[in-house]
């Protein structure tokens, strides 16, 4: 066994090369508007010297299959670069890559005794990544899968979501799921396909009370309180409930729209407020907010109406003590 390795070994290395063309990657897979390098090595019997050397594309022109070399394809000659020599190297570049590259490309080489071409060939898929997102509108909870095609048949995908690298292409929306999705070849990164988008609807959320002033209110003083949530579909029916005339405890409806507006504050509208924001998904209460109203003006208007009329009473009883004098 081992003398017929070892005699393997030294054939190889003392009998001449036989006529071959090895590529690294017979299916390469590039995405429009990327370069790619097909790898390639050619070998050859000792004794021959090689002339000459071109790649050629497999090509259907009036039903007929034809190789036409790349250097007498208009659209190839700025783009395709020949990487080899005329030893054994015959890799070759194509930039710019478009749709329509895709297809058989062979390697000949013609020695000062026979042209050959290789029989193998590198299969070139150019490919658009292309996303799909099922479905594109949920809601909260709901199973979305995203869908990379490619037309190349060994290509694994990678998504992106604006613009960074997301795990799992299936998966429960939650409302921070909304967004673009682009997905791309593994490996070409660089060209995305163009971004889908994902909505997630949820019912309101975060829902508070935005006062326009606050603190103790004076007494006439107009006070607006707008109701805001984060809600998809925005909120669009609003309820204010309020404790201030039902006194402690529940609360009675007292008003709707997203503000409430009190134009002037009296003494039984100090209380508790609350909001409730509903979409068609759903509805949540704010947290509560107290409305107090700064009573000392009304209590020093008493107090100096009391003042006043017991000045008045003093100065009466005074007079009249004199007169009855
Ligand atoms: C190739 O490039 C040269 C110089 O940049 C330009 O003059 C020529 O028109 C180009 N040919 C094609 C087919 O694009
Ligand atoms: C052939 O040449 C290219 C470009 O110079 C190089 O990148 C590649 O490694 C070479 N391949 C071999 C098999 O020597
Ligand atoms: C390939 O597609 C490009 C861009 O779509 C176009 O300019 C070119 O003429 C096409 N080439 C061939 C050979 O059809
Ligand atoms: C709700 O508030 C939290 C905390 O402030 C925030 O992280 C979250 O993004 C908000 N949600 C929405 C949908 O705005
Ligand atoms: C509030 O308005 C009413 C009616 O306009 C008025 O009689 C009263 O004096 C006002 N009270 C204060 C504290 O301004
Ligand atoms: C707001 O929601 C309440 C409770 O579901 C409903 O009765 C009312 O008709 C809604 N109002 C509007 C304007 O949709
Ligand atoms: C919101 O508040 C109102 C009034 O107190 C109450 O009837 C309702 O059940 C509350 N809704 C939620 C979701 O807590």
């Amino acid at each position: 066994m081992i003398v017929l390795l070892v005699l393997l070994i030294l054939k190889r290395g003392t009998v001449s090369a036989s006529w071959s063309v090895t590529f690294d990657d017979p299916n390469p897979c590039a995405v429009k508007g990327s370069s790619v390098e097909f790898r390639c090595s050619y070998d050859y019997p000792d004794g021959e010297i090689v002339r000459k050397t071109f790649w050629s594309k497999g090509q259907s022109e009036s039903g007929q299959w034809t190789r036409v070399k790349l250097e007498d394809l208009p659209s190839h000659q700025n783009r395709s670069k020949y990487l080899g020599d005329l030893q054994h190297n015959c890799s070759l570049a194509i930039h710019d890559l478009q749709v329509n590259d895709t297809g058989h490309y062979y390697f000949w080489f013609d020695t000062q005794k026979y042209g050959r071409h290789s029989r193998e060939n590198v299969y070139l898929s150019v490919t658009e990544p292309s996303a799909r997102v099922y479905p594109g509108t949920v809601r909260v909870g709901d199973t979305v899968t995203l869908e990379c095609t490619t037309s190349c048949q060994f290509a694994s995908t990678v998504w992106f979501k604006d613009r960074r690298l997301i795990a799992n292409p299936k998966f429960q929306a939650q409302v921070e799921d909304s967004g673009n999705y682009a997905c791309a070849v593994k490996g070409q990164e660089s060209v995305l396909s163009d971004p889908v988008a994902l909505e997630v609807q949820y019912p309101p959320l975060n829902v508070s009370v935005e006062a326009s002033s606050l603190g103790r209110l004076s007494v006439n003083s107009s006070v607006t309180l707008t109701c805001n949530s984060a809600a998809n579909p925005a909120a669009d029916n609003y309820t204010w409930y309020s404790s201030a005339v039902s006194g402690v405890g529940s609360m009675l409806q007292v008003g709707s729209g997203q503000v409430l507006y009190i134009p002037s504050m009296e003494a039984q509208h100090a209380g508790l407020y609350i909001c409730q924001a509903r979409n068609r998904l759903g509805d949540k209460n704010s947290t509560e907010v107290l409305l107090t109203v700064d009573e000392t003006n009304v209590k020093r208007l008493i107090l100096l109406v009391g003042i006043g009329a017991k000045v008045t009473i003093v100065l009466l009883l005074t007079l009249v003590i004199i007169w009855a004098w």
